[in-house]
């Protein structure tokens, strides 16, 4: 479902990734740790189109990232969902509203929609806040309005950029189980996470640890150690 060869990434002279390599099965679960600073949010914008590649190959869902033109980018985005760091919402219009958008824009039928839509909002705790505008909600009901627009789509791959951020431990474990269920569906899950009781609570997921945009940990075979010799060539070359 992924498969990403010696990914870097710069802004400018800073190299935000170095040399990442691994391949993720459909229906796999993977945990992006590392530090503030450390390439999760660069790695998982790429993977969704929304930063272009400049070095590496990368396949997503059975596209091809280095070919990827802007008008292919409502495809991917129909396999591919996001939960972004910042939340995207829309503030004036209702929870419900938020989360119904991916549906009207696919031309789901407003009876469906409103099903699945409440759906998702009770397994996430959200099914009385739906009328709510989303700019009056606390930044963890906020956060789970994301989170469910995001899923609502039953998407084959699901990246989500600290979704957890502004839960309580409790809110966190029951988000946790939500994304485990869609991920017992078949729907890949990459997950970037500051939270290690997460990652415990989890030991059969994968997991990519990143420092300073490379990988300097991960527990299966199917990932590649960052190669310092390939990562200090880039900070040499433009
Ligand atoms: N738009 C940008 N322009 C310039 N530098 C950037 C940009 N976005 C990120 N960076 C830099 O790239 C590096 C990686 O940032 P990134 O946001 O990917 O880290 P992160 O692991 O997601 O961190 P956090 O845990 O704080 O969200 C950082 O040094 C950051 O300052
Ligand atoms: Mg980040």
């Amino acid at each position: 479902m992924l498969d990403i060869r010696h990914l870097s990434h710069n802004y400018g002279s800073h190299w935000a990734l170095k040399d990442c390599s691994f391949t993720l099965e459909k229906g796999g679960f993977l945990f992006l740790s590392g530090p503030s600073g450390a390439g999760k949010t660069t790695l998982l914008r790429l993977l969704h189109g929304a930063l272009p590649l400049q070095r590496g190959q990368a396949q997503v869902a059975g596209f091809d990232l280095a070919r990827l033109r802007s008008h292919d980018l409502p495809a991917l985005r129909r396999h591919v969902s996001v939960v972004f760091q910042d939340f995207r919402i829309l503030p004036a219009r209702t929870a419900f509203a938020n989360i119904a958008l991916p549906l009207e824009v696919r031309g789901l039928d407003a009876r469906a929609s409103g099903r699945r839509v409440r759906a998702v909002a009770r397994a996430l705790g959200l099914e009385h806040r739906l009328d709510t505008p989303a700019g009056e909600l606390s930044g963890g009901e906020q956060q789970r309005v994301a989170v469910a627009r995001a899923i609502v789509v039953n998407p084959q791959v699901l990246l989500a950029d600290e979704p957890t951020g502004n839960l309580d431990p409790d809110l966190s474990l029951r988000l946790m189980d939500v994304f485990m269920q869609f991920n017992a569906y078949g729907t890949t899950v990459v997950l970037a996470t500051h939270n290690p009781e997460l990652i415990r609570r989890n030991p059969a997921a994968r997991l990519i640890h990143l420092d300073d945009g490379m990988i300097t940990h991960a527990n299966w075979p199917g990932a590649r150690l960052s190669c310092r010799a390939d990562a200090c060539d880039l900070l040499e070359g433009p």
